[in-house]
């Protein structure tokens, strides 16, 4: 059997661009004794892939060249030798990338196999196979967790978050105002600065294209700053600080600003304020929080099913969109949690 892959030919400097990637076809062994052959419905494109295109390891080890690439994709079953799986059962992976693959089972999410029995309760209360990637996935996760596990939310206080239309930062925004908060934040454009205002309830929001954001910040936090959930870039993490009142807690969830210029953290100022108001900084991986993976479920599939969680996707179609689709995260063109679908479930 045949199917396809993406393939990286090159390694960017500074920008990736769609030349650094190939569709290629490939032949596919035949499934062996333990093994399942899985069909990827969607896969997820991320900022941290970018990262992962540089030639030395940063959290993961980097993509190889002219080999299948490796990201998060949900996919179906479609033929089994191994008895803990069967045709038509969802795995979640980090086989994306490709349309079809063999995979001996044992590195699929744990929370989706191997009895599906998460899987199935979602989707039976109306949620999509997209969903494990999309409200679901490894970005709302680490909104989720960031705002609910390692800090708390706390009613009349303030709350900044930057990118507040991206993926990380709509959620925040979200949990913060169903927790009461005052919730002041950015983005790269009047259109998405609009969407947070009128469409999520943001109190304060500007464009830090136009606005200066010590400026704005100023503009939006009479009060100073209680929590930031910071996933932008070292100037607006910089930014905060003179604003924050003593004792709080910073939030690093990643700053996308490097990650095309080597992933090295510049331009960090203000520092002194970290000592002169005793202030906690914290960075966090998704994973450490999944004890409150089913919490999660439940908060993020009622909140939309009440109209208080919004979540905006774009929606790539096949798999020759995905290179496309990576490079358009560093542009603000996109507004959403890039997806590319590569299969119609039915
Ligand atoms: N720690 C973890 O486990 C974990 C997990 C997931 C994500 N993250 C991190 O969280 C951050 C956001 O991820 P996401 O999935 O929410 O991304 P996303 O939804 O794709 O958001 C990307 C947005 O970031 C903004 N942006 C792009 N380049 C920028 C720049 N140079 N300076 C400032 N803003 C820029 C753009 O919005 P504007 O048009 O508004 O500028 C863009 O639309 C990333 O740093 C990511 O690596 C961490």
């Amino acid at each position: 059997m045949k199917t396809r892959q993406v393939h990286l030919v090159s390694r960017p400097e500074g920008f990736a661009t769609p030349d650094n990637f190939v569709v290629r076809e490939v032949d596919l062994p035949v499934l062996k004794e333990g093994q399942v052959l899985v069909e990827n419905l969607y896969m997820s494109i991320d900022p941290y892939m970018r990262r992962s295109m540089e030639p030395v390891a940063t959290d993961l080890p980097p993509w190889p060249i002219g080999e299948a690439l490796n990201g998060p994709s949900i996919g179906r079953v479609v033929d089994s030798r191994n008895s803990k799986y069967a045709v038509d059962d969802l795995v979640e992976s980090m086989s994306g990338w490709q349309e079809h693959f063999i995979s001996d089972a044992d590195d699929f999410v744990a929370y989706l196999s191997p009895d599906n029995a998460i899987a199935k309760r979602v989707l039976a209360n109306g949620a999509e196979p997209k969903d494990f990637l999309g409200i679901l996935g490894v970005a709302a996760q680490t909104s989720y967790f960031g705002m609910m596990c390692a800090a708390t939310p706390v009613a009349g206080e303030t709350l900044v978050v930057s990118s507040g239309a991206g993926v990380v930062g709509s959620v925040a925004c979200q949990i913060g105002k169903i927790k009461g908060m005052r919730v002041v934040s950015s983005a790269g454009s009047d259109d998405k600065v609009a969407w947070l205002v009128n469409e999520l309830g943001v109190d304060h929001a500007f464009n830090y294209k136009k606005t200066a954001i010590a400026e704005g910040l100023k503009a939006g936090c009479p009060k100073g700053i209680d929590l930031v959930l910071e996933s932008a870039s070292p100037e607006h993490f910089s930014a905060c600080l003179p604003l924050m009142n003593e004792q709080k807690l910073l939030l690093i969830a990643g700053f996308i600003s490097i990650y095309n210029s080597g992933g090295v953290v510049r331009n960090i100022s203000n520092f002194e304020y970290v000592l002169d108001r005793f202030l906690t900084i914290k960075s966090y991986p998704f994973m450490a929080y999944l004890d409150a993976y089913d919490q999660f479920v439940h908060d993020m599939l009622s909140w939309r099913a009440e109209g208080r969680m919004q979540f905006k996707e774009a929606i790539h179609e096949g798999l020759e969109a995905a290179p496309a689709a990576l490079c358009s995260l560093f542009t603000g063109a996109i507004h959403g949690k890039s997806l590319v679908k590569l299969k119609n479930y039915v």
